[in-house]
């Protein structure tokens, strides 16, 4: 099948994405053990991230963070001043599109070919994703992005609609939940971490409240809502340390790896 520029483009980085991964993970490998589909969604801030990338180290599989993805998206009508436009007439997201390249380089995003990952993190991002990510163009594209990167199988794969859309017949799937005040206290802590002065942190209560919204708007979209996948294992995180999390999740996968 003849391919358009743009698709070739897509395709191209598609098996970029997969040659990285597989030539990091062929050697860590065992042998024996089938290679399974690891899906952890949940809400904004309840620990898959750091889950997801720290059992695909143990596991020597790919950690693919999905919501980086659509970060890079938003980050990209930002920068270009289109997002307004977008509001009046998402139809034109295509254009968009067909526009940028995102990548994976390890833990880093490149968009463009340029590192974005502290950016795509930023407030103004975080406010903007769930509107970007509501637009079934941005949606289908991703999707057949990540369908093609999940292929090999042996990945965790961190995001919304993981489990449900992306990788419904992924061998282990994970749903994790917390309190929003907890998952607040976190995103407080990792943006401390981060932040030169202490002038540059939200408050704590409005970051609860932006974190609700999201939630809200991510569950009530019309395509791909966050929602478990009646087979997904739920985790409440809200009093689980990280290495607790991480055990749990774990020993599913060793248990589901073997079949
Ligand atoms: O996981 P995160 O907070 O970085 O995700 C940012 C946004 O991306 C989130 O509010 C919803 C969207 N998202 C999505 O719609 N589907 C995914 N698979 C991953 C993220």
């Amino acid at each position: 099948m003849a391919l358009t520029c743009n698709q070739y483009v897509w395709k191209k980085q598609i098996y970029f994405i997969k040659w990285q991964a597989i030539s990091k993970c062929k050697s860590r490998r065992k042998i024996g053990n089938r290679h399974i589909i690891i899906a952890v969604d949940g809400p904004a801030a309840s620990g898959k991230s750091t889950t997801a990338r720290r059992v695909a180290q143990q596991l020597g599989y790919t950690y693919i963070d999905t919501g980086a993805m659509y970060r890079a998206v938003t980050f990209k009508a930002l920068q270009d001043g289109v997002l307004d436009r977008l509001r009046h007439s998402p139809e034109l997201v295509g254009g968009l599109l067909d526009a940028l390249t995102i990548s994976f380089d390890g833990d880093r995003v490149l968009l463009d070919g340029r590192d974005v990952s502290l950016e795509i993190r930023d407030n103004r991002v975080s406010r903007e994703v769930s509107f970007i990510s509501s637009l079934k163009p941005v949606r289908d594209r991703l999707r057949e992005m990540q369908q093609e990167l999940g292929h090999e199988r042996g990945v965790v794969m961190d995001g919304r609609d993981i489990g449900t859309v992306v990788f419904p017949d992924a061998e282990l799937k994970i749903f994790l939940v917390a309190d929003p005040a907890e998952r607040a206290k976190r995103r407080y802590a990792e943006l401390s971490a981060k932040a030169s002065s202490s002038s540059e942190l939200p408050d704590i209560k409005q970051l609860e409240e932006e974190i609700i919204r999201r939630d809200r708007e991510d569950a009530e979209r019309e395509h791909a809502p966050l929602k478990k996948h009646p087979d997904a294992v739920e985790i409440d995180t809200s009093r689980l340390t990280i290495d607790r999390q991480v055990e749990m999740v774990y020993t599913l996968a060793k248990e589901r790896e073997r079949g």
